[in-house]
Parts: structure tokens; sequence; C-alpha cells
């Protein structure tokens, strides 16, 4: 899509003494965060990275509030951490809807989420998430959404989700900009074209208002007109 004039202003690149800074100048973790995280990484060296960093979890919580959010959906859960950095932006009577297809992770997401005392707040429902989704009640609609599992299944998600949020309500998806690779015309790995496809297609999309933001692997911000 050919812009008619674009004000570019190249975004730091991150060293490790900046992206340290950064953190400490973003929210700390609290302890049952912190030990989320630990557990993960112990328990799941090779998977770790799936996990949102430090400030995507805080930018997270501030979301859902500035939001006033009461209504989340989130598709992806893993071990819990951004599950856990939504259910802490809702009200008590918030409720968030996670989606993952595995038992084995998810149950310890159970555990740190009753810990953290949200348990009551989140809804996990196990199985392919299109189909979850496919199947919940035509009015069952949503504040904030997050979007983090298969990136195949990205464009799918979004069909399904869109319809289904408030007008106003925030779209979040992650790893948009696949760590670099959607830029490499050589590279046609199927996720990494997924992600091609999701983010060409939001351009298209007059239902919302959009930003790609380079914070972790990329997360655009996608809010219902
Ligand atoms: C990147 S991880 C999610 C990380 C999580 N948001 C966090 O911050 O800890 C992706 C998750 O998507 C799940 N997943 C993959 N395909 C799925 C599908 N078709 N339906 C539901 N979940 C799926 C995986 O089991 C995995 O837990």
């Amino acid at each position: 899509m050919a812009s008619v004039a674009t004000v570019t202003r190249t975004t730091e690149t991150v060293s490790p003494e900046l992206q340290a800074y950064i953190t400490d100048h973003t929210d700390p973790v609290d302890p049952v965060l912190a030990e989320l995280a630990e557990e993960t990484a112990r328990l799941y060296p090779d998977q770790k990275g799936m996990q949102i960093g430090t400030e995507q979890g805080a930018l997270t919580t501030l979301l859902t509030r500035i939001q006033g959010a009461r209504d989340a959906v989130e598709i992806g859960t893993f071990t819990g951490y951004s599950a856990l950095c939504f259910a802490r932006g809702l009200p008590e009577d918030g409720r968030l809807l996670a989606l993952d297809t595995s038992e084995e992770w998810t149950s310890v997401a159970r555990r740190y989420w009753e810990r953290a005392g949200v348990a009551d707040r989140i809804d996990l429902r196990i199985g392919p998430a299109l189909e979850t989704l496919r199947a919940l009640p035509e009015q069952e609609q949503f504040d904030i959404a997050f979007l983090d599992a298969d990136k195949t299944g990205y464009l799918d998600y979004w069909e399904e989700l869109v319809p289904r949020m408030r007008p106003g309500g925030l779209l979040l998806a992650d790893n948009t900009l696949s760590h670099g690779r959607v830029v490499d015309s050589n590279n046609t790995e199927p996720h990494v074209q997924g992600i091609r496809d999701f983010n060409d297609r939001l351009m298209s999309d007059d239902r919302v208002t959009q930003v790609l933001l380079p914070i972790g692997d990329g997360l655009t911000l996608a809010r219902k007109n």
C-alpha cells in the first residue's frame, strides 16, 4: 500500500545495555510473575522464548486497564504469563477467556493464577482455538484480545475476533516482525508468510486503526473503529 507521505524516525537499536535500562525503567515484575518465568525456563528451556517479555507484560496490564476492559480473550496461553498480565488489568468481575491446546503447559499456568489470586477471572479452554472461538455464543463480545498462537492461524483468528470486538475494542497481535524475517524475501517459511499475510490484511481492513510497534518481536495494536 503506497503511502501519501511518511515521516520516518528510526527506532533505536536496542543494545543489551539499553535493554537493561528499559527494564530498569519499567514497573518491575512481582514475585509471582518472576517465579513463573523462572519455572518456565527450568521446565521448558527450549520453549521459554515463547513467553512475552517484561515490558510487554507491563504494557498488557496497562492497556487492559486503559481500555477499562471487562471481557478479554487470549489465543495462546502456554504457561500463563501473558494471561496473568491480562487478568491483573481486569476488574474483579472481569473475565479472560484463555485458549490453548496444551494441558501440560497450562497446568503450570493454573498454579500461578491461583497464587496470584486471579484464577476465578480466567476461563481456560483446551482445544484448537479456532474451533473454540467458532463455538462461542453469537452474543459473546470482547474489549481486548491477544493473538499469540500458531502464526499460520492468525488470519483465521482475526476474522473470528474482529466481529466479536466491541466498538473501540483493542486487538493485540504478537510476533508481527517474525524476528525480522518479514522483510527477508528469501524466507518462505509458512509461519513467516502467515505473519506477512496477516500484516498485509490489516492494512486493507477499514474496520480497524492500527500500529505495528517494535517491542519484543513486534506487537501490533489494532483498535476496532
Ligand atoms: C507463543 S506461545 C504463547 C505464549 C503466552 N502468550 C505467554 O506469554 O506465555 C503459543 C501457544 O499457542 C498454543 N497453540 C498453538 N497452536 C494452537 C491452536 N491451534 N489452538 C490453541 N492454542 C495453540 C501453544 O500450545 C502455545 O502454548
